[in-house]
């Protein structure tokens, strides 16, 4: 019998380790839903199981995301974005937020743009196929980053900076590092949407910038914070997902050959490696109101922390959850969300990811590790620091 206290979530190493599988499967099936005290964010609710993971996205208003989405911002912190950043808003507001953005997402715009993602990833795996030796994640950052960049139409001299503050903002170690990295983002989107505001175009930045809401443009301030919620959500998940992904095919060379052999069809791979990455390990909620779940009393106010990776494996929600199925159907895996803050971005992500895949498969017959891959710190975006490889050409 393992107590709750034994196992602790928040811990970014716990998620490297190799017996993390089987600690979270038994506590799951212990304690579905229990209470912890956490170190940085005090009393938290942790939910393992898929059943109750997803009553709880389902349930915008009940479980509130405006007294923040994520761990780790410190017992009693409102983060500055709240009530005014999409990812942390409650409908109906988040409806009014979500609007501006959602067309340059929607399936068509992003098929509109596939050939270009399809023609960048090539050159991206064209390039650390010449250089033979790469740290893989490096490598595939390129491709999300440059996708956001021509979203927000960044001019090509910012680029690099924009890559640089992501990381501080997303990866940094400690809240303080995080907070000076979105420090230094916000100013640049600043001047960017006054810059599209006096002079408009088709871009994302220049379509919220001149954004209406009942006659009224959107203030400055939440035009800008939710192009900073887009570019930090945009680069960090889709970079760990890839090199995650492809992580887990070297680690299953015959699901790698599987795929090259065109025995399995990309879109089924895509949600099943998405599902078992599940690289956002985490979501937060703050119940609205009293209530139940799980046959347990949540008060008002109380922090529920939903373990979306523990979910994606949950037995009562897919068969043979510890198997990588690549042609897994249906596959109903939560981590691209659920409900009102559904990933915003889910096909772009998708249209990005398979286009890398792709272009390995097709330009890589081997991928060969050459030394010891290390993970990062963090129970936000769960990924790799250093993957590094040997790419064989076909
Ligand atoms: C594999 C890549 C991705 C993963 C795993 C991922 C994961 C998620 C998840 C789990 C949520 C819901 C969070 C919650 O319930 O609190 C979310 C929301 C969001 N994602 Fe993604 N995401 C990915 C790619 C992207 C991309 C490419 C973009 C934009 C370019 C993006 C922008 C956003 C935004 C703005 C939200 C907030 C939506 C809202 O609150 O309505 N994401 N993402």
């Amino acid at each position: 019998m393992l107590t709750t206290t034994a196992v602790d979530l928040t811990d970014p190493d716990l998620w490297a380790r190799p017996d993390t599988p089987g600690l979270i499967a038994e506590l799951r099936r212990e304690a579905a839903v229990h209470r912890t005290d956490t170190v940085d964010d005090g009393p938290v609710w942790s939910v393992l199981s898929y059943r109750h993971s997803a009553q709880v996205l389902r349930d915008a208003a009940l479980y509130s995301s405006e007294q923040g989405s994520l761990l780790g911002a410190g017992e009693g912190n409102v983060p500055v974005g709240s009530g005014r950043m999409m990812a942390l808003t409650d409908p109906p507001r988040h409806r009014e937020l979500r609007a501006p953005a959602n067309p340059f997402f929607a399936p068509g715009p992003v098929r509109g743009a596939a050939r270009g993602i399809t023609d960048l990833a090539a050159s991206i795996v064209g390039k650390a196929v010449e250089l033979g030796e790469v740290n893989l994640v490096d490598a595939v950052s390129a491709l999300p980053l440059s996708v956001m960049c021509d979203l927000l139409d960044v001019p090509e001299q910012d680029r690099e900076m924009v890559e640089r503050v992501c990381d501080v903002a997303f990866l940094g170690n400690t809240p303080e590092e995080r907070r000076a990295g979105h420090q230094q983002l916000i100013p640049y989107l600043l001047h960017q949407v006054m810059l599209r505001r006096m002079n408009p175009k088709d871009d994302l930045i220049s379509k919220m910038a001149t954004y209406r809401v009942g006659g009224k443009l959107l203030p400055v301030e939440d035009v800008v914070l939710n192009l900073d919620n887009i570019v930090v959500g945009g680069v960090q998940t889709v970079r760990h997902t890839a090199a995650m992904g492809l992580y887990t095919l070297t680690q299953n060379p015959e699901l790698w050959r599987k795929l090259q052999r065109g025995e399995v069809g990309m879109d089924s791979a895509l949600d099943e490696l998405l599902r078992w990455t599940s690289v956002g390990l985490h979501t937060l909620r703050t119940a609205s109101r009293d209530t139940e779940l799980d046959g347990h009393t949540i008060r008002r106010g109380d922090r529920v922390a939903v373990w979306v990776w523990s979910a994606n494996r949950d037995p009562e929600a897919f068969d043979r959850p510890e198997e990588i199925l690549l042609d897994r159907s249906p596959n109903k895996h939560l981590a691209l969300g659920l409900g009102a803050h559904y990933c915003i971005g889910a096909p772009l992500a998708k249209a990005e990811l398979g286009a890398l895949f792709t272009a390995m498969l097709e330009r890589v017959d081997t991928i060969e590790p050459t030394g010891p891959v290390t993970h990062n710190r963090s129970i936000i975006n769960f990924g790799l620091d250093h993957f590094p490889v040997r790419l064989l050409p076909r």
